[in-house]
């Protein structure tokens, strides 16, 4: 973390990266308990009657965005990760940008054609991120694709 902070106060945008284990590694979990040093210890009610956090003076975060991987079929399996990662842009007052999220990630493959395409809308969606401030929801959906149909999945590993 003494490498980091200095990193987290220069960054205008915190990017959050971690695999779903049911929901998160350990050291995720560390990493987001260490932010603590970067908010203000006074409290806020916020209008919809939630207390929150706000970060202090020297933070310049304005947004949270997520890169999560996991390893079964189903979106749904981001639920959890989704919702942390929400909660924190919630409690530090900052604007969640968006979720990269790619599930049955076993199933990307180097030179694969449709792996190539995924990866290649990843640093589209990095680039809509800086220039425009948002990753569009079409490509997120592209880089969150089947790439194998459910059924052949479940025939594979169940
Ligand atoms: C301890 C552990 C727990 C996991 N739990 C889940 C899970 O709940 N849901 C899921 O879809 N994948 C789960 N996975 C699969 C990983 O999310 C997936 O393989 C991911 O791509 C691993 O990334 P890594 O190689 O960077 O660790 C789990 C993997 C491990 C090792």
């Amino acid at each position: 973390m003494d490498m980091l902070y200095p990193k987290l106060r220069k960054a205008d945008i915190l990017v959050l990266a971690t695999p779903v284990y049911v929901p998160l590694p350990d050291y995720f979990q560390s990493f987001l308990n260490r932010l603590l040093p970067l908010m203000n210890p006074v409290l806020k009610t916020m209008p919809n009657g939630r207390t929150r956090a706000i970060t202090n003076k020297d933070v310049i975060i304005k947004k949270i965005v997520l890169v999560s991987t996991c390893g079964w079929w189903e979106m749904g399996n981001f639920n959890v990760v989704l919702h942390i990662a929400k909660e924190l842009a919630a409690n530090m007052s900052v604007e969640f940008a968006g979720a990269v999220l790619r599930p049955h990630a076993d199933y990307m493959v180097p030179e694969d054609k449709e792996t190539k395409k995924v990866l290649e809308n990843c640093e589209l969606a990095g680039f809509q991120l800086i220039k425009e401030g948002k990753m569009h929801p079409d490509i997120l959906k592209q880089i969150s694709k089947p790439l194998i149909k459910r059924k052949n999945y479940i025939d594979e590993n169940i």
